[in-house]
């Protein structure tokens, strides 16, 4: 038997870990921080309950909105649930609400806060709750690709276009350079109007971070060719780019990506279709290419809602997103008969929205009630003012 030797590996220690543990502070990145207050304990039979008393106290103070992503027992508590999309508009449309307790990420509630008002205040239950993909994007990093940009001379040709997924920081970089936000549910029109802003020939987009959903959107919704994205590795020198690539390309991909739909597969799919003769298979954009090139329909939480609501009764669906969300739809339609199944074999939630659970919404709400201001997420005004450009850039997309 021969002992295998330990591969030298290529990778830099991070404190992500830690962080993600909630032991340290961060707050320039979609890491979070300890819990400073008590926290109810998981298995007190009153929370539920607690919950609602809390939440009736503040009355109309208080808008609670969650991601479809969310546990159910916390978007029971939710006022409005939605996409990320639906949820930064529905922020903004409640300027009556003193508190916006976000049940959602990180880069959510930085949304949030830079869509309201400067004396509404927004609420991130848990802020360890970060995103794994919009921490592969750091604002220097970014900074250093753009530089890698002018030096090749396409700079001035480029549109930035960064999906919501990302930290505050990297929204201002988008709308100093003259880009939009986009989500998952409006890429192909964000990619649209970024190609109209200049000569159509010429023009590029630098799409941020989620390279899965830019190169889908771009291929499978624009008609654009493989061959016309290039991926920016910002680990690399250069982003592992030639001048020339760079000057071929039209769509310039950040590697990042989502480690939840990053485990769909192209034998996820195979092996549903074998298993469910007649299977519908659908799955969310930030899923790889294949994956996208092999599913039956496509689209963001709310078009997958909206999709199961207007399927046929004994119709069968696999469906390639969080399982917060999948398991909740398989509930929810089984009495009408749609079969409704996980795409994949393993389970699949998205640790950090999962952070939000009832004891932290039960602490942050009774902290309000109380006349505790808990876990602000607010976004300092100058970066403020450039992310909100490029999310009203977003909202106002034809
Ligand atoms: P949507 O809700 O916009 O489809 O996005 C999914 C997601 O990954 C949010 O983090
Ligand atoms: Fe981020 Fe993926 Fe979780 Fe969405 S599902 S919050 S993209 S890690």
């Amino acid at each position: 038997m021969t002992t295998a030797q330990t591969p030298e590996l290529d990778v830099q220690p991070t404190p992500l870990a830690l962080l993600l543990l909630g032991r340290e502070a961060d707050p320039k990145s979609e890491r979070g921080v300890e819990c400073p207050g008590d926290l109810p304990s998981p298995s007190d039979p009153d929370l539920v309950e607690r919950a609602r008393a809390a939440k009736e106290k503040l009355g109309d103070k208080v808008f609670v909105l969650g991601h479809h992503y969310q546990r159910d027992e916390v978007i029971q508590f939710a006022d409005v649930t939605g996409d990320s999309f639906k949820l930064a508009r529905d922020a903004a449309a409640r300027p009556e609400a003193e508190y916006i307790v976000f049940c959602g990420v990180h880069f959510m509630a930085e949304s949030a806060d830079i869509l309201t008002s400067d004396d509404q205040k927004v609420v991130l239950p848990d802020l360890a709750a970060g995103c794994s993909m919009a921490d592969m994007a750091t604002a220097e990093q970014v900074a250093e690709c753009w530089d890698v940009l002018t030096e090749a001379g396409v700079a001035e040709q480029v549109v930035p276009v960064s999906y919501m997924n990302s930290s505050a920081d990297i929204k201002a970089f988008t709308g100093k350079h003259g880009g939009t936000i986009c989500t998952s549910s409006n890429a192909k029109r964000a990619l649209d109007w970024a190609f109209e802003q200049g000569e159509p020939s010429t023009t590029k987009v630098l799409f941020l971070p989620d390279q899965h959903l830019g190169r889908n959107t771009a291929v499978r919704d624009m008609g654009m060719s493989l061959d016309d994205c290039v991926v920016y590795n910002p680990h690399k020198p250069n982003g592992g780019l030639t001048a020339e690539q760079l000057r071929a390309a039209k769509m310039i991909l950040w590697r990042g990506h989502c480690s939840v739909h990053g485990r769909f597969s192209l034998d996820s799919v195979n092996d549903v279709r074998a298993r469910i003769p007649g299977v519908n298979v659908l799955v969310h954009p930030e899923c790889k290419h294949e994956v996208v090139a092999a599913a039956d329909y496509v689209g963001s939480t709310e078009y997958i809602i909206k999709a199961l609501e207007a399927a046929p009764t004994g119709s069968k669906w696999a469906i390639g997103t969080e399982l917060n969300l999948v398991r909740r739809l398989a509930n929810r339609f089984a009495p009408e008969g749609k079969e409704i199944v996980f795409l994949d074999k393993t389970v699949c939630f998205c640790s950090t929205m999962n952070r939000i659970d009832l004891p932290h919404l039960v602490w942050a709400l009774e902290s309000l009630a109380e006349g505790n201001l808990v876990n602000r997420i607010e976004v300092d005004k100058e970066t403020e003012a450039f992310a909100k450009l490029a999310l009203e850039r977003m909202l106002a997309l034809p």
